[in-house]
């Protein structure tokens, strides 16, 4: 799923696999956990079939193997991203504030501001795909969680 988000770039300068190994990228040197750093690997990975709801569809694929709190953030990335461009189209940016009160706010506004908007930029130095391999088998490695 990941690997199908290479070449249009809609828009962007570049494609939306590099925008996830750059959002991973970002996390790493961040200090980010493991789980957080796979999370921004793929918190994109719906965008072809749902790109609408990507991050619902994104979620749902990692839910069993990632905290409720990072599923969370996966599922409701796209609305907080809203706040760096909604007003661009007419819409609110601030659509988010809705979950103000949400233990995972603050969280989901650093992922979005940290990892995700700043993650279009072609002249950054991003690490490939092989780096996050062994991070991605080892949390997919994981006993699942209890399912729906
Ligand atoms: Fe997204
Ligand atoms: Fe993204």
């Amino acid at each position: 799923m990941l690997k199908t988000l290479a070449g249009p770039k809609l828009g962007y300068q570049i494609d939306r696999y590099q925008h996830s190994l750059q959002s991973a990228t970002r996390a790493l040197r961040d200090g980010a956990d493991e789980e957080t750093v796979v999370c921004a690997l793929l918190h994109d990975i719906g965008d072809t079939l749902a790109p609408d709801n990507h991050g619902g569809l994104a979620a749902a694929v990692l839910r069993p193997y990632v905290s409720e709190a990072n599923h969370w953030i996966v599922r409701h990335h796209g609305l907080f991203q809203g706040y760096y461009f909604r007003h661009h189209l007419g819409g609110d940016r601030n659509d988010r504030e809705r979950f103000r009160d949400h233990p995972q706010f603050e969280a989901c506004a650093h992922f979005c501001e940290r990892y995700d908007q700043t993650s279009f930029d072609p002249d950054y130095d991003t690490l490939q795909l092989e780096h996050f391999e062994p991070m991605v088998q080892r949390i997919f490695a994981r006993p699942p969680r209890g399912a729906d």
